[in-house]
């Protein structure tokens, strides 16, 4: 039960963030693959295999030449596309000597590869954020590495329970830990649900709000199998209709989305983000809530991590379901639908 879940490979994995890919060659493990990254001179990201065909040299120790890529070992070289286009010293050119390319796609400041090669890539598959660049709204960012199954952290983000005591000292408030959570399939995401109704605001909303007048506020936890999690935080006037249109106009409004993509079976990169529609042209608000959100995911991460040695140290071991785990146990049985 516990030994690590194969990677599901048709999908778009955050594979770095825009500001990160350049002319340099960025070298990254990514579903068990080594990857080499960088840009087009026209801008274009691109991810390639980091193994030259013929001696296996990481072609991340190598050159750019133009938009190409030289091997650091015998100098072939292969276009972004992943064909070779230069053997040193003969001028056929080897059907063979060609390294895979996944197709990128660029959004919402991090660059996503299509990481299956037998399965063509496609676009309409990206999660849609609508808030992204939308008026009203801004961006604060963050990425960890969590020495971390990826799987776990999937149950992390479908498990609202945990919030009051793994991030007491960060965004965990009080007064709704006995408010029951509905968890749901919508359009194959699992979604757990909560409205805490008629209540003071939390102190982070009631700072933004300038009150503490009782509210309703919602958490919504979203995932979209099989790597993007997103955390929908706000409060509207009580009694106000508990739907988009209403949460649209919030007067406050964070929804925190978080990236994963597995490195190896035992670590995931964590790339995230968090709209927020209050004080959208405040740096140090942004800088704040990225201190912040780092702060929380480092809690989660620290405690994942010590999961994880456990679970390799006892690989047999099953755990357990409890009542509060009505996401985990949608997110078990549509991952092993997807074949996870
Ligand atoms: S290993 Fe790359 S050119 Fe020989
Ligand atoms: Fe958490």
């Amino acid at each position: 039960m516990t030994a690590p879940t194969a990677f599901i490979r048709d999908a778009w994995y955050a594979v770095a963030a825009s500001a990160e890919v350049g002319d340099a060659l960025l070298a990254r493990e990514v579903l068990g693959r080594r990857v080499v990254i960088y840009r087009t001179a026209a801008g274009h990201p691109v991810v390639l295999r980091d193994r030259c065909a013929h001696r296996f040299a990481p072609l991340s120790m190598g050159e750019r030449v133009g938009d190409t890529v030289e091997c650091p070992y015998h100098g072939v070289r292969y276009a972004p596309d992943g064909a070779c286009v230069r053997v040193p010293g003969q001028s056929r050119i080897p059907p063979v000597a060609r390294v895979t390319s996944y197709t990128t796609l660029e959004r919402y400041g991090l660059v996503f590869a299509w990481m299956d090669e037998s399965v063509p890539a496609d676009p309409s598959r990206l999660v849609s954020i609508p808030q992204y660049d939308a008026p009203g709204w801004t961006a604060s960012r963050g990425y960890l590495r969590f020495a971390a199954r990826w799987t776990n952290i999937l149950d992390n983000l479908v498990d609202p329970a945990h919030t009051g005591f793994v991030h007491r000292r960060t965004i965990g408030g009080k007064g709704s830990d006995d408010v029951p959570i509905t968890a749901t399939e919508e359009h194959g995401d699992v979604v757990c649900r909560r409205w805490v109704n008629g209540e003071p605001p939390v102190p982070m909303m009631q700072r933004f709000l300038g009150h503490d007048r009782p509210m309703d506020r919602w958490q919504v936890y979203r995932l979209a199998l099989p790597c993007v999690s997103s955390v929908d935080f706000g409060a509207v006037e009580a009694g106000q209709p508990h739907d988009e249109a209403a949460m649209d106009a919030a007067p406050y409004r964070t929804i925190s989305y978080a990236f994963l993509t597995p490195e190896t079976a035992h670590s995931t990169h964590y790339f995230s983000f968090q709209l927020r529609n209050i004080a959208v042209d405040d740096a140090d608000v942004t800088r704040e809530f990225e201190a912040l959100y780092q702060a929380t995911f480092d809690e989660d991460r620290v405690l994942l991590e010590a999961i994880e040695r456990e679970e390799i140290a006892d690989p047999d071991a099953a755990s357990i379901l409890l009542a509060s785990d009505a996401g985990v146990a949608r997110l078990r049985r549509l991952l092993a639908l997807r074949g996870g």
